[in-house]
């Protein structure tokens, strides 16, 4: 079983709702997890052999949330290959916005960039179709709690 740290970027709080839920998912998987709302780079550090959980909405124009975009311009600027790491994203967005999903889809970039490893796929939520994102997370983050 896999030690996850679930990572989260939130403006309204919808991100964190998506967090919350995925959180006794894996749990009963029997996965040990913890949830950061604010995560720092230590936090990040922390799992650099295990398996980080991104949940992040975008925000201004393709924009991290404050509550993550410390975290991303860290990794960037200070690390630089993390072969060890596994990681999911669920990028939360809203297809009506020009950048749809940006910020998860650049942390994505990012972590492939610096080597590494998805399990699954990118899961990007429109909030346009789906009002009630935990509807299309919480089956998503069952099936790759499992992938672990
Ligand atoms: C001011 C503002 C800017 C936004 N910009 C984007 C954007 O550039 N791209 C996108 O896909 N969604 C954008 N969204 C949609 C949010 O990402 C979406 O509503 C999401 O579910 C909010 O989640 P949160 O409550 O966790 O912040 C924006 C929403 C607001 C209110």
């Amino acid at each position: 079983m896999a030690k996850i740290g679930i990572f989260v970027g939130t403006v309204y709080g919808n991100a964190l709702l998506v967090a919350e839920e995925a959180e006794p998912i894996l749990q009963q998987q029997g996965h040990s997890v913890t949830l950061f709302e604010d995560p720092t780079l230590a936090d990040w550090q922390a799992y650099a052999n295990d398996v980080a959980l991104i949940i992040t909405s975008t925000t201004g124009q393709g924009d991290f949330p404050d509550t993550i975009s410390g975290l991303y311009h860290a990794i960037k600027d200070q690390l630089g290959y993390q072969p060890t790491l596994r990681y999911g994203v669920i990028a939360l967005g809203d297809s009506s916005y020009d950048h749809f999903c940006g910020a998860g889809k650049t942390f994505d970039a990012l972590l492939q960039e610096q080597g590494a490893q998805r399990a699954g796929g990118l899961l990007l939520v429109d909030a346009s179709e789906n009002p009630e994102p935990e509807v299309v997370t919480s089956p998503w983050v069952e099936a790759w709690g499992a992938l672990l």
